[in-house]
């Protein structure tokens, strides 16, 4: 069925559908009060879950290019699909994260400063170019255009790679400036 979607409709819907969840990805997290249960212990642990999700990510993707360089077609697959996987739930338990501990400031002084924001706001905006490039990718793949998925692919993974790894980052480096726990 997937295959008889024209390029331009799949790719005008996927842009429609990424405006939705990054809008609301952006008014959920800075557009509402939190909810001030901010020192539960479930939500000391999230910060760590949530690296561990990007790390997981990290490792799915370079073991789904490395499948497809030696022409594992459905270990490719499979990869990419958990990659997808890690990467929503990551969303989820950022979501909650924000829900009830909101922003984490950072204290650093000196030449970290700099650094921080840097990797946090590439990291952000990567973050929002990477949603449409991963459901294009996707669709491509699911409609069997592999020519096309080929090439959107070329971009979505090394953009997904830097968005997981630097998600990493950004837990290390607040975890030694400021009171997350876990
Ligand atoms: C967003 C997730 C995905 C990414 C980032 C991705 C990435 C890639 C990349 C970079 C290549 C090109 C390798 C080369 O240069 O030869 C490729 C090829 C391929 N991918 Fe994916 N992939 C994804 C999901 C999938 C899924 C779910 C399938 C399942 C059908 C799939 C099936 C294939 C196939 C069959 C090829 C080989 C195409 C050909 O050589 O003609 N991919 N993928």
């Amino acid at each position: 069925m997937l295959e008889k979607v024209s390029d331009r409709v799949a790719v005008r819907s996927i842009l429609i559908l990424s405006a939705v969840v990054v809008g609301f990805l952006v008014w959920f997290i800075y557009g509402r009060q939190t909810s001030g249960y901010a020192d539960h212990a479930f939500v000391e642990t999230l910060p760590l879950v949530n690296c561990s999700l990007n790390a997981l990510t990290t490792v799915f993707v370079v073991i789904g290019l490395l499948c497809i360089s030696k022409r594992k077609l459905r270990a490719h697959s499979a990869c990419m699909i958990l990659a997808t996987a890690s990467s929503a739930l990551f969303l989820l338990c950022y979501l909650l994260y924000h829900y009830f501990h909101g922003d984490t400031k950072f204290p650093g002084q000196g030449l970290i400063r700099p650094v921080y924001f840097f990797i946090l706001i590439t990291h952000i905006i990567t973050s929002i170019a990477v949603v449409p490039l991963i459901f294009t990718t996707l669709f491509f793949a699911a409609s069997k255009r592999f020519q096309n998925h080929k090439a959107v692919a070329r971009w979505t993974y090394p953009v997904w790679l830097y968005v997981s790894v630097t998600g990493i980052l950004v837990y290390l480096i607040l975890k030694q400036y400021t009171t997350i726990t876990a």
